[in-house]
């Protein structure tokens, strides 16, 4: 990887040729709309490096956009870290950055601020279990000034940025939650920023390993691990053709989606995904009034409690969570014992939930 000091001195160069339109910039969740003047797809040439073409170019017109920052640990690449090829992109950025990850154990808390919108994180293809970005920090460690930090600040990666994805690679917490201790939540991935997607990414934690926090996003063969509430949040969310692998010894829960009203258009759909492991969980449990996770086409192992759904010790929210189930299979899909508050959809019931439409998905996907 030569020349690697010129290439990132362009970077910043196109980086600041291009004055973005930019109000207040917000920090945590937004009104979906705020951010609508970002009219952008992303596709699966986002998801794609092709260092040779893409290098090629590079030498030959030095206007091609297509920027690569290549991170290898043995010191090859641009940076040796994650964090270093993020620092690398220009504030408001507005231009596709790919930040192609080569295998590698990388130790190191990633943050992506939200003033880097278009940032692609790629592994090497079909490496994904080798390329690790790892830390291992829970909410009841302490700050320097001896403040506790928190489930939020837990994550090993958090993404604040629009127009994010990732494939590849695998986001690990380390830590190994011990049921019902104090501060044990651990979260691997926070995803704040809004249009994410998610492409073959492993995503490890015990307790609370997503944090899928707020914006609207699609995971797509996706494998994500844990043992309780390990996909939470308050996000409009599209889980496709996942893996959702239980490691509770004893109990534990899937999803915990938090929402308050019934005007938010937000909630968690898992559509065709696996459910197996070990332990009994919940499918999902009430986190807000109008908490709403809905599984369809799943298949489900014996690893899911009876009952499927908990109302968080909130025996209002039976009234005003939704809960619902529609053709999944395997010996965790028997219905006969849940509780009776949840539903079994019906087709006209599931259909806004079943494909990218629940996202809105057209409006910035082109895949
Ligand atoms: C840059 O390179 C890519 C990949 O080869 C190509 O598809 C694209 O058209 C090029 N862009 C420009 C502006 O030349
Ligand atoms: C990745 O795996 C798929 C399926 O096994 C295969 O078709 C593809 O060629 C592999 N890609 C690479 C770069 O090895
Ligand atoms: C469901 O997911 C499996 C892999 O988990 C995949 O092989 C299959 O094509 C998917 N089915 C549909 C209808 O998308
Ligand atoms: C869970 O399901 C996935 C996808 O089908 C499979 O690869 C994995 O081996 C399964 N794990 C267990 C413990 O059954
Ligand atoms: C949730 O519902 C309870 C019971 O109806 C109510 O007291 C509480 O204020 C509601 N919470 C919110 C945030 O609306």
């Amino acid at each position: 990887m030569a020349v690697m000091g010129s290439w990132v001195f362009r970077l910043l160069v196109i980086g600041s040729t291009f004055s973005v339109f930019w109000g207040d910039i917000e920090v945590g969740c937004y009104a979906e709309g705020e951010k609508d003047h970002l009219v952008n797809f992303i596709t699966w040439d986002d998801m794609k490096v092709d260092l040779r073409k893409q290098r090629l170019d590079w030498r030959e017109d030095k206007y091609n956009k297509s920027r690569v920052i290549v991170v290898d640990q043995s010191g090859h690449g641009d940076s040796v870290t994650v964090q270093g090829a993020v620092d690398m992109v220009p504030m408001h950025n507005s231009e596709r950055v790919k930040i192609y990850i080569l295998p590698g154990i990388y130790r190191e808390k990633v943050f992506i601020p939200d003033t880097k919108p278009y940032i692609s994180i790629i592994g090497v293809e079909n490496r994904t279990s080798e390329t690790i970005i790892t830390w291992n920090d829970k909410a009841s460690d302490k700050e320097k000034d001896g403040s506790e930090l928190g489930t939020y600040r837990s994550a090993s990666v958090a993404i604040e940025s629009d127009f994010f994805c990732a494939t590849g690679i695998t986001i690990e917490n380390s830590v190994v939650a011990v049921p019902g201790a104090y501060g044990n939540q651990a979260v691997a991935l926070r995803i704040s920023g809004n249009k994410a997607m998610f492409y073959r990414v492993r995503i490890l934690g015990t307790q609370d390993t997503l944090l899928d926090d707020c914006g609207s996003h699609y995971f797509y063969q996706c494998y994500i691990q844990g043992s309780i509430d390990f996909v939470f949040g308050s996000s409009r969310s599209l889980y496709q053709d996942c893996v959702l692998h239980s490691t509770a010894k004893r109990y534990g829960a899937i999803a915990a989606h938090y929402r308050d009203s019934q005007e938010d258009d937000t909630g968690f759909s898992f559509v065709n995904c696996t459910i197996n492991g070990t332990g009994t969980v919940y499918l999902g449990r009430a986190w807000g009034n109008y908490s709403r996770a809905i599984y369809s086409y799943c298949d489900i192992d014996n690893v899911v409690t009876p009952s499927g759904w908990s109302d968080w010790n909130q025996p209002s929210r039976q009234k005003t969570a939704v809960f619902g189930e529609f053709q999944c299979r395997g010996k965790g899909a028997d219905r006969r014992k849940r509780v009776a508050w949840s539903k079994s959809f019906s087709y006209e019931e599931v259909k806004p939930f079943l494909d990218m439409t629940f996202i809105s998905g057209e409006k910035w996907l082109r895949l």
